[in-house]
């Protein structure tokens, strides 16, 4: 397939890219320090998605088959990026024709309220007795600036009428790809805390000609 990989210098950025390659793949990689890719027989296209210039965002994915964002905030000024560069990407999607997009959220998101969706469950079904009371409170109260960026990015997407999957991982490690994680529609992974990043990328890669996973949420975990 054609595909466009954004922030791919980052975590998942990079497993995507590498895996995407190697399964033979014709990539575009979007960075917005192109230095910081690793060696990469991909096209390269920079494009800051804090202040994207949509003529870069329209090359990085006009022709694709389909689109992945692995896009997070580096520092806590950067939060915010999320919603408003996917927004800007959906948008290049729209104006080339590009419908398929899988991105990258986090498991909280789902019962946190955004302007799109202000009444979210309380408790994801998912979650057992310590996300649900005690963890994940803590964990959403100190990033809930971060979550409240992620809800807005699957607000942007439920409002689009792209071909979208965002993935919702618990806590991410570094461990090298498995193939071997729990995946589950609208709902996080009971007892599931931790999955690899390269599993993340292994399973958005695997999402992309899954039709089942059209305009979903995806609970992940190892
Ligand atoms: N950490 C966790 O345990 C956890 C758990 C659940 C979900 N998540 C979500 O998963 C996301 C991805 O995780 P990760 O470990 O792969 O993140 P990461 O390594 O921090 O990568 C973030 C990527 O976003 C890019 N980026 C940031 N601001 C940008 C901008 N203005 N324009 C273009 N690119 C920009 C970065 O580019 P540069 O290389 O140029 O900085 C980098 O490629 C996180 O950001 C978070 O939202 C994280």
């Amino acid at each position: 397939m054609k595909l466009t990989i954004f922030a791919a210098t980052g975590g998942i950025g990079r497993q995507l890219l590498e895996q995407a390659v190697a399964a033979g793949h014709d990539v575009t990689a979007v960075a917005r320090n192109p230095r910081n890719l690793p060696a990469t027989q991909a096209r390269v296209v920079t494009a800051d998605l804090a202040a994207a210039d949509a003529a870069a965002l329209q090359t990085a994915v006009g022709g694709a088959d389909a689109v992945l964002s692995a896009l997070g905030p580096r520092t806590r000024a950067d939060v915010g990026v999320v919603a408003r560069g996917t927004r800007s990407i959906t948008e290049a999607m729209g104006a080339s024709g590009v419908r398929r997009v899988v991105v990258v959220s986090a498991a909280p998101v789902g019962t946190v309220p955004s302007p799109g969706r202000p009444h979210p469950p309380r408790h994801d079904p998912g979650d057992g007795f310590v996300i649900r009371y005690l963890a994940g409170p803590i964990v959403k109260r100190v990033l809930a600036a971060n979550y409240a960026d992620l809800a807005e990015l699957e607000d942007v997407l439920r409002a689009s009428d792209l071909d979208w999957t965002a993935v919702r991982p618990p806590r991410l490690t570094s461990k090298p790809v498995t193939g071997r994680y729990r995946t589950a529609y609208g709902q996080n992974i009971r007892g599931g805390i931790f999955v690899a990043r390269a599993d993340v990328a292994h399973y958005m890669l695997r999402a992309l000609d899954q039709p089942e996973t059209y305009r979903q949420t995806i609970g992940i975990a190892s």
